[in-house]
């Protein structure tokens, strides 16, 4: 390979050091600053773990209680950003306009975006993640033909987000309190995941000096793909597809033909050889979700059966594919009432903290340098032109 090593898919390359985020993927381990996330997930709120990955330590309460107020100062969006959201068809998907509507916030906050002034960087950060949440319930509301609500800030980082999305001018809306917690969690869940695709195109955007906005919108995209943030939308469309539990094995049969390009969605990771920490968490809020809005769904029973019979087939076993964080993500966010459309948008949302912190590492990081990777070249060898009419 000459002077190159040949990593395609960067399967053993570390592309930075971090101090954010630590997998174990044959444990099955992930820890945020240390701390696991089984246990952040149980105890912590999203907010919290927000300021643990930007700033490296939990908060204490003067400390949560001034980030909180920060963020909560930051949710509103400048009007004329409505504009953009009115340019897409209403059947737009909202990623699309996801990617679009972020990019667009870079030609509106030019007093932040000074990368190498700490200050601005954090006041970049803090708006991305303010402001996400209102952006995503505007994604939303405009599919769905119904008026944009501005933020309340009297509500909770995550409550503020449900009202926008689901609430309506016409009354009030009352935050269930266990959908509030659970979707809190999911946020915790997804809020970093140390060197995956999106994060690294974050980086790399970010490593030639670009404008953080424009970087976000650039990990949106990345994230949108079905074998990354899009495999929780891919999971819960393929647990209708198969329907009852009767039809698994056909679907086993698939994923294992290899002739047949369909893969289990939610099955499978780069890192984790072993039970996705993530799923396991999101496996027990199914429950608790359910159990609050008194609903049953039977492709929670298919989910669980399809999981079941996986992992006892020779063919997973061995490749040592297990759920990953999306595959109980969906049956979750159905029973709240989000549209598939919307899951990667959730995402988004969530991740947002970890491409920030994660952009902001990468800066302060005196090793910093553009991201540029080299190529095993495979083309013809060099030849003379040909002019046209001669070919
Ligand atoms: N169903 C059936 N076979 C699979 C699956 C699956 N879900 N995932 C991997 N395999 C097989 C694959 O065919 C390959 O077999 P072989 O060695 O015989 O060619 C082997 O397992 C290794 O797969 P790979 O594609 O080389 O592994 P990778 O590390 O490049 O891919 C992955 C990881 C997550 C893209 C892949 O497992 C996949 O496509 N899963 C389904 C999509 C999904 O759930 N993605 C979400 C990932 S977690 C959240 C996130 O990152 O956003």
């Amino acid at each position: 390979t000459g002077a190159f090593t040949y990593d395609p898919g960067f399967t053993s390359t570390a592309s930075c050091q971090s101090k954010l985020t630590y997998i174990d993927g044959d444990e099955g381990v992930l820890l945020h600053r240390g701390y696991p996330i089984g246990e952040l997930a149980e105890s912590s709120s999203f907010m919290e773990v927000c300021y643990l990955l930007l700033n490296g330590e939990l908060p204490d309460q003067g400390e949560l209680d001034n980030f909180t107020h920060t963020i909560t100062r930051h949710t509103m969006v400048h009007e004329q950003l409505a504009q953009f959201f009115r340019g897409f068809r209403r059947d737009a998907h909202p990623m699309a306009i996801m990617c679009g509507v972020v990019g667009a916030l870079s030609a509106f906050y030019h007093d932040s975006t000074d990368i190498h002034d700490p200050q601005q960087r954090m006041i970049a950060s803090h708006r991305l993640i303010a402001k996400m949440p209102t952006i995503a319930a505007m994604a939303y509301k405009y599919s769905v033909g119904q008026p944009f609500l501005y933020p309340d800030n009297s509500l909770s980082y995550t409550g503020n987000f449900l009202r926008m999305t689901f609430g309506v001018p016409a009354e009030p809306y009352v935050v269930n309190p266990a959908v509030e917690k659970a979707m809190d969690r999911i946020f915790i869940l997804h809020a970093d995941h140390e060197q995956n695709a999106s994060t690294s195109t974050v980086r790399l955007a970010g490593s030639s000096g670009a404008n953080p906005f424009a970087c976000i919108a650039a990990g949106i995209a990345c994230l949108w793909g079905p074998a990354h943030g899009g495999a929780n939308e891919a999971a819960l469309n393929m647990l209708h597809e198969i329907g009852t539990p009767e039809r698994i094995p056909e679907f086993i049969a698939r994923a294992k033909d290899k002739n047949d390009p369909f893969r289990l969605m939610g099955f499978g990771h780069r890192v984790y050889k072993n039970y996705d920490p993530r799923a396991t968490v999101m496996q027990k809020t199914v429950r608790e979700v359910f159990e609050a809005l008194n609903v049953q769904d039977p492709l929670f029973e298919t989910a669980l059966r399809l999981e079941e019979i996986a992992l006892s087939d020779d063919y997973f076993v061995e490749k040592k594919l297990f759920p990953n964080v999306d595959f109980y993500s969906g049956v979750i966010l159905s029973a709240i009432g989000f549209p598939t459309s919307m899951f990667t948008v959730l995402f988004a949302l969530a991740r947002t903290v970890g491409w920030v912190a994660q952009w902001n590492e990468m800066i302060t990081d005196p090793d910093q340098k553009i991201g540029r990777p080299r190529q095993l070249y495979t083309g013809p060898a060099q030849r003379s032109y040909v002019p046209v009419d001669q070919r």
